[in-house]
């Protein structure tokens, strides 16, 4: 029995065309993988990161959850950290989040939703953070879109103030960690000017040396 057969077909197309125009392709690729970058971002069909950025199989190592939350006791998203930065040595970290994520609307609403609960508590902490700044925005939609940008704040914050990118600050490596914002709308993604690559630049807090 053939499953999903539509999608085996498309792969046998994908794989073809990519083989066409670099026959070396995937022999190359089988090798090894060298991404510049980690993605971490939200897992709404419509943010898939590769194409966003046009990027290639290979290019992008990712990470995906809901409302792309990084959570300092997420051994998952940690795992995927440590990889990205010990091992592939990325350069580059983009916590990607967008407008309308149904993750932050979620959070938005006062009603359960069962398991996922627990993990939507986290983004009613960005907005316990920033209530003051939420609740003074009338338009309900413009109020919702702020808080997708400043969850993706946030979670730049959580990725710096792990040891893993502390660690690697501290070595001297070379490694940036951007929030970027997408716009399901009209493909348009907005870099919200947060990026960090320095040690100095997280709160005081949250400083780990090593020593
Ligand atoms: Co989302």
């Amino acid at each position: 029995m053939q499953t999903l057969k539509n999608l085996f077909d498309n792969n046998r197309k994908w794989a073809a065309r990519i083989k066409k125009s670099e026959p070396d392709f995937f022999t190359k690729l089988s090798r090894q993988q060298n991404p510049e970058y980690l993605w971490i971002g939200c897992s709404d069909s419509r943010v898939p990161s590769n194409q966003i950025v046009d990027l290639l199989p290979g290019e992008i190592f990712v990470h995906r959850n809901i409302a792309n939350v990084v959570i300092h006791t997420d051994l998952n998203c940690l795992s995927v950290i440590q990889y990205a930065v010990e091992v592939l040595k990325v350069k580059h970290i983009i916590v990607c989040g967008h407008y309308g994520c149904g993750g932050i609307k979620a959070a938005l609403e006062k009603r359960s939703f069962g398991l996922i609960d627990t993990w939507l508590r986290h983004i009613k902490d960005v907005y316990r953070h920033h209530q003051d700044k939420l609740d003074a925005i009338a338009d309900e939609n413009e109020r919702f879109n702020l808080l997708c940008e400043l969850n993706v704040v946030e979670q730049v914050g959580n990725v710096c103030h792990t040891s893993i990118v502390q660690k690697a600050w501290e070595s001297g490596r070379d490694l940036s960690v951007h929030g970027w914002i997408y716009s399901i709308e009209n493909g348009i993604l907005k870099n919200l000017d947060v990026c960090v690559d320095n040690v100095s630049d997280i709160s005081d807090t949250y400083e780990i040396k090593s020593s």
